[in-house]
């Protein structure tokens, strides 16, 4: 596989083609599990917005959108995070079937925190898909109900994801080097 030009790029860890790909075989299953019904997906802004938009092209269900922007107060990766919704949803969620739609669940803190909120809020169902998975950092237990792909512990971005601030465009999902 040839190296990207950006200079903190390690490795690729997913193509274009293999996260596309992954892509539509999850937007299959959700299709599948939520047929006969209209589907609500929230994003957590920002990293989340990539994601929800490749997913919801491909889902085949009637689908409504919204976004929820969220602080969080950890300083360093890997600390317990504080989280507080920084902008609310647009629209009640009550009696709808809700996916919850990260780029990434981690430590789950971030997923523990929303999925408790929107719980509250009387939806008829309520899931959690991810682009990405952690589950070796796991420090507190969240029901993923779909997911792309589980990855390695290594700093990601693409898709989304970013390092203070880039590289969320990137078509791809590569490891970066935090030495440079
Ligand atoms: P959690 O609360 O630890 O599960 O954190 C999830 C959030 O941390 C994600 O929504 C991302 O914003 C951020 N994050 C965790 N790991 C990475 C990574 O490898 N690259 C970019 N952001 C990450
Ligand atoms: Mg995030």
């Amino acid at each position: 596989m040839s190296k990207p030009s950006e200079p903190d790029i390690e490795r690729i860890l997913f193509t274009e083609e293999q996260v596309q790909a992954r892509i539509r075989e999850v937007a299959a299953e959700i299709s599948e599990r939520y047929r006969g019904r209209d589907l609500k997906l929230i994003a957590v802004l920002k990293g989340s917005v990539f994601f929800l938009t490749a997913l919801a092209r491909e889902i085949e269900v009637p689908v409504k959108i919204d976004f929820l922007g969220i602080s969080s107060f950890s300083n360093q990766r890997g600390a317990p995070g504080v989280v507080r919704i920084a902008k609310d949803l647009d629209e009640s969620i009550e009696g709808e079937d809700v996916l919850l739609v990260e780029d990434i669940v981690d430590t789950g803190f971030t997923a523990r925190y929303l999925l408790h909120t929107l719980a509250g809020r009387g939806p008829n169902s309520l899931g959690i898909c991810t682009l990405l998975d952690r589950t070796s950092r796991r420090i507190v237990q969240v029901p993923v109900e779909f997911r792309c792909f589980e990855i390695p512990d290594h700093f990601v971005v693409g898709c989304g994801l970013d390092y203070k601030q880039l590289y969320r465009n990137l078509g791809f999902i590569a490891v970066i080097n935090p030495g440079q």
